[in-house]
């Protein structure tokens, strides 16, 4: 999709149709003549309502959509983006391809842009080709108030960067298992490393590097599959060139496919665990978005990747394996095989001497039970790092909410054989999984963990999300780097 800032004078000049957004108590009418008939059961501008109305030669463009933005008082930048994503789709759905927003100021004119950009998005590379392909807007125009002309063209450009990566993520987390496995996923990541004309450096463990590394817990995990493991490393560097400049870390947890391994899951829904290598992809879509954007930061991404199966070569309950650092892990439950590779990652990102580490990764069930499909749950040994994602996710509406890693969750994952245990029983089960990774993690490095086994995905479309990936975390961690 094109997209353009110009001042509003010009709006709706060679455009199917023009979308203004409206508070509750803004009336119509005061758009122009052609709402004067609108009443409140037609459009009252709560969140989210779309008017479509054609108008008759009385404005520039044929049709005009109207788009409720709610109370004032209560509005919110995330508001206007999943206010403008559902916009898209519905002009989508008309026909529309040729589209002016009224933006307003520069800021709001990046948020349309990037909802616009990720309503685009459909997952259809697999159907049929003779299905009715959906419209896409070839080209929208975003209309300022004059003054902010400059300063708008530089968020458009922004946000199309970011819902163009958001797109691209989600296109790489909705492929299936037999498509995408640890091998393919690696050259995902050295593609892009080469499409980067430079700014990534991607290197990649495979499983005799793994081997010689001492990476016990992505071997265990990935020896049942006939698909090696692989650990991805991923670097940026676009601040400090001082050798002793300290990367941003950011590790995610990619298993390519769950089944639970010998402790096998029950088949409802086992499909879904296609989207258990969610938080891995969000860190390939990070560094993705950072190269692009030029974000003046290093990082350093690393993702474990692997999948989890039930053969002759599986790794057991009772196992006791050794994973990168020496650190030893009684294995109770081959389901809780995320934690066991993100031991390896969090030790090797560890050594790199960070300045902190966030990790993301679909880690446990009892997140979800816990916080729904729309919240991930946020822990760490630091409340400053907590605190900046936090603020991010209030920019971005990607939810987080903290829960309380207190000592005695670390108390729980204690072994009587090994340095630590993989599961601790049902109770505080995303609790016990993030004290678990703890024990992998250097205590002078601050250090935040993302459980996004609820958003990563869903199966209802949104405005915002049509069903499958969501790229939870992409939005969130550019947001969070962008602010310093
Ligand atoms: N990938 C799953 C967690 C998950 C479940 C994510 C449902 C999204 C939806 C993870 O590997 C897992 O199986 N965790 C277990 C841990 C338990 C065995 C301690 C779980 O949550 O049941
Ligand atoms: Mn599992
Ligand atoms: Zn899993």
């Amino acid at each position: 999709m094109r997209l353009q800032t110009k001042t509003t004078p010009a709006l709706g000049e060679r455009a199917e149709a023009v979308v203004f957004f409206l508070y509750a108590e803004q009336k119509p009418a005061a758009l122009g003549p052609v709402f004067r008939g609108l009443n409140a059961e037609e459009f009252s501008g709560k969140p989210g309502q779309l008017c479509l109305v054609h108008t008759q030669g009385k404005l520039a463009a044929p049709r005009a959509l109207l788009v409720g933005l709610g109370p004032r008082k209560k509005f919110t930048l995330p508001q206007l983006h999943r206010a403008a994503a559902a916009a898209t789709r519905q002009l989508r759905k008309v026909g529309v391809r040729r589209a002016a927003f009224e933006a307003g100021d520069a800021r709001r004119a990046g948020v349309i842009a990037e909802a616009a950009v990720m309503a685009q998005y459909d997952f259809d590379r697999f159907k049929p080709s003779d299905a009715p392909s959906k419209t896409k807007l070839a080209g929208a125009t975003i209309h300022v108030r004059s003054g902010e002309e400059s300063a708008a063209s530089a968020a458009v450009h922004r946000g199309q960067i970011i819902g163009e990566t958001v797109n691209w993520t989600k296109a790489l987390a909705n492929l299936p298992g037999n498509i995408i496995y640890p091998a393919t996923l690696a050259a995902r990541a050295q593609a892009l490393a080469r499409e980067s004309r430079g700014r990534l450096r991607c290197r990649v463990l495979d499983k005799r590097a793994l081997e010689r590394g001492g990476f016990g817990g992505l071997l265990a995990v990935g020896g049942g599959s006939a698909r090696e493991p692989r650990l991805i490393v991923l670097e940026y560097h676009g601040g400090s060139r001082s050798p002793n400049a300290k990367p941003f870390a950011i590790v995610g947890k990619a298993i390519t496919f769950d089944s639970g391994g010998i402790s096998l899951k029950p088949g409802e829904k086992m499909d879904e665990m296609k989207w258990d290598k969610s938080g891995g992809v969000a860190v390939l879509g990070i560094l993705r978005a950072a190269a692009l954007l030029r974000l003046p930061v290093n990082l350093l991404g690393v993702i474990a990747a692997a999948e989890n199966m039930p053969s002759g070569t599986s790794y057991r309950p009772g196992d006791i394996v050794t994973a990168r650092g020496g650190k030893t892990i009684e294995v109770i439950n081959t389901d809780a095989e995320g934690r066991i590779i993100l031991a390896d990652a969090l030790a090797y990102a560890c050594e790199r001497k960070p300045q902190a580490i966030v990790d993301l990764a679909t880690l446990t069930g009892a997140c979800v039970v816990a916080l729904g499909h729309d919240i991930a749950g946020v822990m760490g040994s630091d409340a400053g790092l907590i605190k900046r994602i936090r603020r991010a996710s209030e920019a971005t509406g990607e939810e987080v909410w903290e829960l309380p890693l207190r000592d005695q969750f670390r108390e729980m994952v204690k072994s009587d054989v090994a340095t630590v245990k993989n599961s601790a029983g049902r109770w505080a089960g995303t609790l016990t999984g993030a004290a678990f990774l703890q024990a992998f993690v250097d205590e002078k490095v601050p250090w935040a963990h993302l459980d996004i086994a609820g958003p990563a995905w869903t199966d209802k479309a949104r405005p915002h999300h049509e069903k499958g990936a969501t790229a939870f975390g992409v939005r969130l961690m550019i947001e969070m780097l962008s602010r310093g």
